[in-house]
């Protein structure tokens, strides 16, 4: 076989940046095969109301006509039950939370899910899906790393799955065996993004080699055939959410190299070799194209 077509895909997880960064990658969306894609609020400052991101999704069509934004808005203490309402009357799509200080722009991130009560409710109310970067921050005491962090975080999804059983739920760019079986076992507003570089990277492919460094970070063997395997077995709660990340390559082959890995214009590309080395390229179309929009 020497070429396969697959309806247009959906990327659940995309950062397009601002500026220069921004008319670069937003043109490029389109070629790595990608029809619609959810935006990724982290900016500086970061897309905190609706009107900021009805401005950004206006510079990005102007960029790339061809591609429909879907917009998300960052998890701030300011972010009020009513500015969900007005953002859910203008089409935001959800709302990201960055745990504080785990990755790239993520200083105002949430320390405490339990102050976001009411803004959950709302967004349960309006159907605006949550969309959570699930790693706990690195903490010596706890034994915390980037190897454990996304494992020590799973019981506080499983309390928030809890208490908003209607709330839907992304656990995105999902890395390890336990993260995959914690999203089976809830329920059917839970689901997770997996990313072209997680079904291929492991701890070896980026210690020591900074392109490959992203958060969460790629664990260990194991974890990586456990994402291969649900994404293979077609799993209809886990699909494609990129996570392509641009840095310039100054800041990536810096002493402190930014997390991020980008794949965006060879995203389908990417994910039809993987699919084909694991010999299930027939199930190529609904992990990026069905099973998202589902
Ligand atoms: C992302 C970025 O660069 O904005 N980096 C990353 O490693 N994935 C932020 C994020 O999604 O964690
Ligand atoms: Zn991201």
């Amino acid at each position: 076989m020497d070429s396969l077509t697959i309806p247009i895909a959906d990327d659940f997880h995309l950062h397009l940046r601002q500026d220069a960064m921004m008319h670069v990658v937003a043109p490029l969306v389109r070629a790595g095969g990608v029809g619609r894609c959810v935006v990724m609020p982290n900016t500086t400052p970061p897309i905190a109301t609706a009107e900021d991101a009805i401005r950004y999704r206006g510079a990005l069509e102007a960029l790339a006509p061809d591609v429909e934004f879907l917009m998300t808005l960052y998890l701030l203490p300011e972010l009020t039950p009513q500015a969900v309402s007005t953002a859910a009357a203008q089409g935001v799509f959800g709302v990201k939370c960055y745990p504080k200080g785990v990755t790239t722009n993520s200083e105002s991130g949430t320390e405490d899910f339990g102050a976001y009560d009411a803004v959950f409710s709302a967004m349960e109310a309006e159907g605006l899906a949550l969309l959570i970067h699930g790693e706990v921050p690195s903490n010596a005491e706890k034994d915390v790393c980037v190897l454990n962090a996304e494992a020590r975080f799973l019981p506080e999804l499983e309390k928030l799955h809890g208490r908003f059983p209607k709330l839907r739920i992304v656990l995105e760019h999902v890395t390890t065996a336990k993260a995959v079986d914690c999203v089976k076992a809830l329920g059917s507003t839970v689901a997770a993004t997996v990313t072209a570089h997680h079904l291929d990277l492991t701890v070896d492919d980026w210690a020591g080699r900074n392109h490959n460094f992203c958060k969460p970070v790629a664990k260990y063997p194991h974890d990586r055939d456990a994402l291969r395997q649900v994404v293979c077995e077609g799993h209809p709660r886990f699909f494609l959410g990129s996570d392509s990340a641009p840095h310039p390559r100054s800041a990536k082959e810096s002493a402190c190299g930014c997390a991020g890995v980008f794949t965006s214009p060879l995203l389908l590309p990417y994910l039809a070799d993987t699919f084909d080395r694991l010999g299930c390229l027939d199930r190529l179309a609904d992990f990026p194209s069905t099973f998202g929009c589902a």
